[in-house]
């Protein structure tokens, strides 16, 4: 092992739930799980937050936080020592999104898709190494150790910083929507203009749908313009009933970004969709869906769909799509040690569109 890499990793950690409650975080030290030749360490440049970091770090889902808890899981960085059974060598610079593991072998790792792993997906942070029982720890840190496999090579002209969010938000997004079929002749509905959203308004029409932002004020429209987005198509969906009989059966896909567990879906979404639409979900509420009757869904076919991440062949492809269309995260840099006050701004919603901390 290079002698420049320590025995121990330092990054930032909430120490308890009380304490993640105010988003504190402290510097931590950890030891890596134990070392493979599958596995590569990666010196941190740099890490997006995710909403789902704040999420984690204040024990709002109904899997508990095991803490302490270092998240971080859009990781760009540099490998500086690269396991015997990986593709990678020492220098590369790579990405590891929110999977951090996953067995390699089962259909779904072998084509790519290994945030569906049959054996389950071991998160980035919170994960369990199976080799050692040990909890994975996030990119709010200086180093990290995260399976090779996992670990995707960033093409040149990337920046490191624009690159990063691309790895969860963008993959998130991307994922779904190519699995719905976005494409030219579809009207695509962005809920919530944030990490994610932002990034599924410069993906949707980079795909060629007709693009939609569905967002809850109208202090992000002339940034939507910016993001694919025409004036016109910007919704602020205040009155429900008066949206949903004015765009009633309108879209084709709609995707959901936010994290309001109070989503009208039997009052505004439903209605929204055409015949055979799908309202795909990805943002991650703490509290329970509004219940509704079949019949909303069935009477025009609709699809509810969930999507989790993406695996490593839809992350290549979408750092494809992004070269060809210059898709860009729209990125604030704060510096790592700030990490604390970048989450307290995070959850206030002054984020436009990504904080990435900078090592
Ligand atoms: N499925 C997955 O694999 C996956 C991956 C990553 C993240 N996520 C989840 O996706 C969600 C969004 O993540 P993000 O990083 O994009 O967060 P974010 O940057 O905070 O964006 C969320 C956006 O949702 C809208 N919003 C409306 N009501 C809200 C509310 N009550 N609370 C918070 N936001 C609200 C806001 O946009 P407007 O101002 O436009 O209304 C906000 O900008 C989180 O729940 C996260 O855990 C899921
Ligand atoms: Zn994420
Ligand atoms: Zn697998």
């Amino acid at each position: 092992m290079s002698s420049s890499i320590p025995e121990q990793f330092t990054g930032y950690a909430a120490l308890d739930e009380a304490r993640g409650k105010k988003f504190e975080v402290e510097r931590w030290s950890y030891t890596p799980k134990k070392w493979s030749e599958n596995d590569v360490d990666i010196k941190i440049e740099c890490c997006g937050i995710c909403g789902s970091d704040c999420h984690t770090i204040t024990n709002g889902w109904p899997s508990p936080t095991s803490y302490p808890a270092i998240v971080g899981h859009e990781i760009i960085g540099t490998v500086v020592r690269a396991g015997s059974n990986t593709t990678h060598k020492v220098g590369d610079r790579v990405g590891v999104g929110a999977q951090g593991a996953c067995c390699q072998e089962c259909d779904f790792c072998q084509k790519g898709l290994e945030s569906q792993c049959a054996k389950g997906m071991i998160g980035t942070y919170q994960g369990r190494f199976p080799d050692d029982g040990s909890i994975a720890q996030g990119g709010y840190a200086e180093y990290t150790r995260q399976q090779g496999k996992l670990a995707v090579k960033l093409p040149e002209h990337l920046d490191s910083a624009e690159a990063a969010p691309l790895m969860c938000a963008g993959v998130t997004v991307f994922a779904p929507l190519k699995r719905h079929g976005c494409g030219p002749g579809k009207k695509v509905g962005v809920i919530g203009i944030g990490g994610l959203g932002h990034l599924a308004l410069q993906i949707a029409s980079a795909m060629g749908a007709e693009v939609y932002a569905l967002s809850h004020s109208d202090s992000k429209k002339a940034d939507a313009e910016k993001l694919g987005c025409p004036p016109e198509n910007f919704i602020i969906a205040k009155d429900v009933k008066e949206t949903a009989k004015k765009y009633n059966k309108h879209f084709d896909i709609l995707i959901n970004t936010s994290s309001g567990a109070d989503m009208p879906l039997e009052t505004l979404y439903f209605p929204l969709l055409n015949n055979l639409g799908a309202l795909i979900l990805c943002g991650l509420p703490e509290d329970k869906l509004p219940a509704f009757y079949c019949q909303q869904l069935v009477g025009k076919s609709l699809t509810l769909a969930g999507s989790l991440i993406g695996g490593t062949s839809e992350i290549k492809e979408l750092f494809e799509l992004a070269d060809k269309h210059n898709i860009r995260a729209w990125i604030e840099k704060r510096p790592m040690a700030e990490a604390q006050k970048a989450l307290e701004d995070m959850e206030a919603g002054k984020s436009r569109y990504r904080y990435v901390l900078m090592n």
